[in-house]
């Protein structure tokens, strides 16, 4: 790969009308984060080190997710939809100020590659004039056509509407992904892209027919269908979750960890997986997990920006919300809820819990059904549990309050004043007993008359 400094234009003008959405078709998400991020990062990951992107009038959302990842990236406007070409014009300023290559993404096309970028630039280092990312499919209807004459030469790109029919038969299509060997290249063609074809659009594909009659050097680098799957539809886009989805999968037990069933485990495009894990039948891991050496996720797990310590154990059935940090070896179980909570080394937390905004200390035990009441309808309070300390089951530890090293909360309590190291908390009631009480009661009823007393209820 090359490490000059070279730019990415990333178009997103257009409106997506086929999502019937209200939200801009590129912040439509793809395992965990915006279509138009996956585009951005296989852009950064093949070395782009410029980022621009261009939107349609007020796309403000879009904007901003874009500068969010890269606060020196430049957002340009395009104030009408006029075709690929006028949509790159929107972004001459950042062309104009530069001379390395420039390549052209599509904000909805998110299966691209980073070694597929990688590829297009190595041509234009070894000499092409432009380059274009090609596709043979056996459904090319939509899709430009590549032309290449009788010596294998991409000669110009033919757009369906203006194909013959003989054109039209060709199978090897235009991705769309596009690079120019200077800036400079660029903007010379571009300035002779007219708009005399049947949509009446400034076509950027017709750069390669411009560049052809200049005996510039046009190259296709082939990729595959499934790479450049553009998303126009809910339909394309559950497409391309599948893929995104089955190559982080694959990507996960090449690092050495165990999926069972590899197919019911949706992760997201950050999950960072250590060697060792295992991952059992469904579960749902969003943005922001790390899971580390040799942790455990049971089934039916749900969590988002979470840690799973070394040797950790979750599930089945537990939520981690986010914050949820779980130091090794700790123990989260069924049932069990935790959110913005640390749990410390070896601490447990099995059964049917709810922990957030608490520090769990290490060797800790959480017993069945304890709820740390953090919220009293308008602030967040926090809970400490000191290390070694056990929790009896159905406590309720009213928050703020600290359980300290080593104590002992009785089952059943509601904790809701600091208790000290080493000390039992009880705060049930007495437990009262009336012997024979129940046996008499029996005899009580047996004595009188059918139904009486009993009228339903
Ligand atoms: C384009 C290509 C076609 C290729 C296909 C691959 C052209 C003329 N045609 O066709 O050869 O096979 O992609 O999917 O380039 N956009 C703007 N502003 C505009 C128009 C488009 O920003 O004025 C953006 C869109 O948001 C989208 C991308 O450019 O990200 C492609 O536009 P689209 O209208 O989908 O192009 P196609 O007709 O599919
Ligand atoms: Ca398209």
């Amino acid at each position: 790969m090359t490490n000059s400094s070279a730019l990415a234009i990333v178009l997103a003008a257009g409106k997506g009308t086929r999502m019937k959405s209200e939200r801009p078709k590129v912040l439509h998400p793809l395992a965990g984060a915006p279509l138009l991020f996956h585009a951005l990062l296989a852009a950064k990951a093949a070395g782009l080190d410029r980022l621009a992107v261009v939107v349609g009038p007020g796309m403000d959302d879009v904007a901003a997710t874009a500068v969010n990842l890269d606060p020196e990236l430049e957002v340009f406007v395009q104030e009408d939809q006029r075709g690929t070409a006028d949509a790159v014009k929107a972004a001459r300023e950042a062309v104009e100020a530069f001379s390395g290559q420039v390549l052209i993404l599509y904000g909805d096309t998110p299966l691209l590659r980073a070694q597929t970028i990688g590829r297009v630039r190595a041509e234009l280092e070894a000499g092409a004039d432009l380059a274009v990312v090609g596709f043979e499919t056996e459904n090319p209807a939509g899709y430009g056509r590549l032309l290449l004459d009788e010596r294998g030469r991409l000669v110009g790109i033919r757009e369906e509407k203006d194909a013959s029919e003989a054109e039209r038969a060709l199978k090897l299509c235009n991705s769309g992904i596009m690079g120019f060997r200077s800036g400079r290249t660029l903007l010379d063609l571009l300035g002779r892209i007219g708009n005399d074809n049947a949509k009446k659009e400034f076509y950027l594909t017709d750069a390669v027919a411009l560049a052809h009659a200049e005996r510039l050097e046009a190259r296709m680098v082939a990729a595959d269908e499934g790479e450049v799957l553009g998303v126009n539809s809910r339909a394309e886009l559950a497409a391309a979750e599948a893929v995104m989805q089955a190559r982080l999968r694959d990507a996960a037990m090449a690092n050495g960890a165990t999926l069972i069933a590899p197919e019911t485990v949706f992760l997201s495009f950050d999950t960072e997986i250590g060697r060792d894990v295992v991952i059992e039948p469904h579960v749902v891991i969003g943005e922001g997990v790390s899971i580390e050496d040799g942790a455990t996720i049971k089934s039916f797990c749900y969590m988002q920006f979470s840690r799973i310590g070394e040797g950790a154990t979750v599930g089945p059935f537990a939520r981690l919300r986010p914050g949820a940090d779980l130091a090794k070896d700790a123990h989260v179980g069924n049932f069990v809820e935790i959110k913005k909570s640390e749990i410390g080394e070896g601490a447990k937390v099995n059964h049917l819990t709810y922990i957030g905004d608490t520090t769990v200390g290490a060797r800790a035990n959480v017993g069945a059904g304890t709820i740390t009441c953090n919220y009293d309808g308008f602030a967040k309070h926090r809970t400490e549990i000191g290390a070694g300390a056990f929790i009896g089951s159905n406590s309720s530890l009213v928050a703020p309050v600290k359980i300290g090293e080593g104590a002992y909360i009785g089952s059943g309590s509601v904790i809701s004043k600091d208790v000290a190291p080493d000390a039992l908390a009880v705060s049930r009631s007495p437990q009262e007993e009336r012997p024979g009480w129940a046996a008499k009661m029996r005899e009580r009823h047996k004595r009188r008359p059918k139904d009486a007393g009993n009228k339903g209820t």
